[in-house]
């Protein structure tokens, strides 16, 4: 495992010499989860991925706090929609033990002993909370004798419960989730294996255009899918009819293709692509050489010869970083390219790792789950790691371990 990008203090450090036994421990963790109409959890994945440090704390003998956010709620404006009951009630069944939830919790005033847990209400309805306000934080921070960070997916954000309180309480670490993403990330662009080959797709290069510089520079292939390689092919000056594309946007595409040639990387322009004249599930789908692409079509995927160069290419990395499906792969007509990419991702010797919600969406369709190494909790937190951000729940973490 190459060293990480920051050095962080560890909850499994602290637990493996006793540090926690008896000790008030608040763990932030990301448990901002999707959830319909009358308020039932649609998709559980990020609470299951927080379980870890909660049971961490708990066989440690910590009394244990737990808080999140959840949607993006008024502060100051508590409404029952906000909060964390739902949420409450799958940590329950998941550690089969009571959990109660706890209101109006910043100035404390509430019990929890050694073995048991606490889940704290909506922590963005705390006033000051998105400001990452010092006296909130304070506060907070008084409330316990170690913070914990497992809250990767929130990690783009400097609010409150995410950075202020890791200055302030006496310890501060990152749990078990927040240190796997950490690895993860680290082991793929701190000191990736070779070839490195990142995939990035979606339907705007300007929406990406941060992670594609910043990863032009590192890898040695750019696979981009999507609007994305629409604008590319332009920039090569294929016809794509009426493909939707960013023309604005060419010269950018076409210095960071001259920027990676020059060091010997690519930008694969794809040599075929799927075309329709209408994007619907019931559009006819045809396939055609990349330089014959008509005035009225529109590009919906990457046609197969390219899906089986890329695949070529995913078989022989050292290094895969995913992020964005390559076609409309909600249709399948359309699916074909990111189908076969997962595919070859899926079998790839590559240490593989996959982020934001359209690609685990993909994932999850082609059923790839158990065969990508390491896929992300976070979505904008993920992005902004690949733009070359320093994130400041990691910032913050990486300066307390310096104490
Ligand atoms: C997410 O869902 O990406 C995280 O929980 C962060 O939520 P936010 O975008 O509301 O800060
Ligand atoms: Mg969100």
């Amino acid at each position: 495992m190459p060293e990480a990008l920051f050095q962080v203090k560890r909850l499994s450090e602290l637990a493996q010499a006793g540090q926690l036994k008896g000790k008030r421990v608040l763990i932030r963790s990301d448990l901002n989860v999707p959830q319909d109409e009358a308020g039932n959890i649609t998709e559980d994945t990020r609470i299951r991925a927080s379980m870890p440090a909660v049971q961490m704390c708990l066989d440690a003998g910590a009394a244990v706090m737990v808080t999140s956010h959840l949607g993006r709620p008024t502060e100051g404006q508590f409404k029952s929609e906000d909060s964390l009951a739902p949420v409450a009630d799958r940590i329950a069944t998941l550690l089969h033990r009571k959990v109660p939830l706890i209101s109006n919790w910043v100035d404390g005033g509430f019990q929890v002993q050694p073995g048991e847990v606490v889940l704290l209400e909506n922590c963005r309805v705390n006033v000051g909370e998105k400001k990452n306000d010092d006296a909130l934080a304070k506060k907070i921070a008084t409330l316990c004798d170690v913070y914990v960070n497992d809250a990767f997916g929130t990690a783009h954000r400097a609010e409150a419960t995410t950075n202020g309180v890791a200055k302030f309480a006496p310890v501060a670490c990152a749990g078990p989730l927040m240190a796997a993403e950490l690895d993860a990330l680290s082991r793929a662009l701190a000191n990736p294996r070779r070839p490195l080959i990142a995939i990035v797709a979606g339907s705007k290069v300007s929406s990406k255009l941060t992670i594609l510089k910043a990863l032009s520079e590192k890898v040695d292939e750019l696979i981009v899918g999507g609007g994305i390689a629409n604008t590319f092919m332009l920039a090569k000056g294929l016809p794509i009819g009426k493909s939707l594309a960013e023309p604005d946007l060419v010269n950018e595409a076409r210095e960071i293709m001259d920027l990676m040639e020059k060091r010997g990387a690519h930008v694969p322009i794809p040599e075929d692509v799927v075309v329709a004249n209408e994007l619907s599930p019931l559009a006819r789908a045809n396939r055609v050489p990349a330089d014959q692409v008509a005035e009225d079509d529109m590009i919906l995927d990457i046609g197969p010869k390219t899906a089986a160069r890329l695949s070529t290419m995913l078989a022989h990395a050292g290094t895969i970083v995913w992020n964005g499906p390559l076609g409309v792969f909600e249709i399948d007509q359309f699916g074909g390219g990111t189908k076969m990419l997962a595919a070859a991702i899926a079998h790839s010797p590559a240490f593989s790792i996959a982020g934001g919600g359209d690609t685990l969406a993909a994932i999850a369709k082609y059923g790839i789950e158990n065969q990508v190494d390491y896929i992300s909790t976070g979505g904008g937190a993920f992005l902004e790691f690949l733009e070359g951000k320093t994130l400041p729940a990691f910032e913050v973490l990486a300066e307390r371990a310096k104490d």
